[in-house]
């Protein structure tokens, strides 16, 4: 247990949370008097009609707005340029991120490097962020990222195909206006690899090094409200409970993992990312229950409260940390999440791939030291 290491918790973001609760956009924006708005999003949002019920409420009330909308899944620094330069031109005073992990990250960078200046590269690593940082509000899209209340923002150097993360409370959203209405849009495929995102980010936060227990709260409760609605969102998009409870068990993950890290699977899930360009949930699912696996010495009693926080029930702490590992198996599979072997790993790679995990800023977090080799063997393991 950690209840005798000291820990600070601060939530920079006010949530607010309730069907319907985009539609206080508008006031949030009065009240603060912000008068030109870049709206950070992607051609997905566009398409569904989301971004459409946003720029009607703005209009309604005479607000000025432009849309930046070219932001990439797995955004690229070259994404954050360009919606740098927009903010620039236009006089932007506050950005709207609406979507997924990918707008509300590329618009977390824009926040810092629209008034900071340089390469969104030259803020990697601690402390690298002064105070001044355009304002952002968040609507999230999906249930998966936690990004509308993460203090980080991960960008991929094109160059390098490499993900890397920049981190700061300064960068967390001043307002997340978290609406179920807003995911009902979402494909079955999408909401399961978002929703896996979600459940490993609460697992990983759980048992990483830097676990603490306010933390370790949200991460549970968490968990238990992914377990019981994920199936649901999937199967039936339309069911507003199960959309709701996966979209606070989302927030609530990202509350734990900002307070608390990931660890080995978003290692192994960004060098993924960055090499292929493959989707994040899909690569977080698709490697998590052999990282389970490789952790269990090291978190057995926390793997069966996970069990707990799934429903389970169990003989013994072994047994209940085993039954853990197998229903996170169970539930990937039941959502339909592809196999590892979907994302057309080369076996050339595998060297560059382990090199890129061991090197991410989550490594020391996670519960089993894991050197350059492990990260080797796992992927051998994986594709073999
Ligand atoms: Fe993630």
């Amino acid at each position: 247990m950690n209840l005798l290491n000291s820990f600070s918790f601060a939530l920079p973001t006010k949530i607010e949370y309730g069907v319907g609760a985009t539609k206080s956009l508008v006031d949030v924006i009065k009240n603060e008097n912000f008068k030109s708005l870049l709206l950070v999003t992607d051609e997905g949002v566009v398409r569904s009609g989301l971004l459409k019920r946003v720029t009607d409420a703005l209009d309604a009330h005479q607000l000025k707005w432009k849309v930046f909308d070219r932001v990439e899944p797995n955004p690229k620094d070259y994404n954050v340029q360009e919606g740098t330069g927009i903010a620039g031109r236009f006089g932007t005073d506050c950005l709207v991120a609406i979507g997924g992990g990918s707008p509300i990250d590329c618009a977390k960078a824009i926040a810092v490097v629209a008034r900071q200046g340089g390469a969104v590269r030259d803020y990697e690593g601690p402390h690298k962020i002064g105070p001044d940082v355009l304002p952002l509000m968040a609507i999230p899209t999906t249930a998966g990222t936690g990004s509308e209340v993460t203090f980080s923002s991960v960008i991929t150097d094109s160059t390098e195909k490499f993900k890397f993360s920049i981190k700061d409370p300064k960068i967390a959203p001043r307002v997340a206006l978290v609406d179920p209405e807003m995911t009902l849009t979402m494909p079955p495929d999408l909401t399961a690899s978002t929703g896996m995102d979600a459940l490993t980010h609460a697992i990983e936060a759980f048992t990483a090094n830097a676990s603490e227990p306010l933390a370790d709260a949200a991460a549970l409760y968490a968990i238990e409200l992914i377990a019981a609605y994920l199936r649901s969102a999937v199967s039936d998009g339309h069911n507003l409970e199960a959309r709701a409870g996966m979209l606070l068990g989302s927030v609530l993950a990202g509350i734990a993992f900002s307070h608390s890290d990931v660890a080995a699977v978003h290692c192994v899930a960004e060098a993924l990312g960055g090499k292929y360009d493959a989707a994040h949930g899909v690569c977080n699912a698709v490697v998590l229950p052999a990282v389970m696996q490789y952790n269990m010495e090291y978190c057995k009693e926390r793997y069966a409260r996970i069990a707990v926080a799934m429903g389970l029930t169990y003989e013994n702490v072994d047994d209940g940390a085993r039954q853990a590992v197998t229903a996170v198996q169970q539930l990937a599979s039941d959502v339909q999440l592809p196999a590892f072997g979907s994302l057309g790993v080369q076996e050339n790679d595998l060297e560059e791939l382990a090199a890129n995990s061991f090197k991410n800023g989550s490594n020391i977090d996670n519960p089993r030291p894991m050197k350059k080799n492990d990260y080797l063997n796992l992927f051998r393991q994986l594709t073999g």
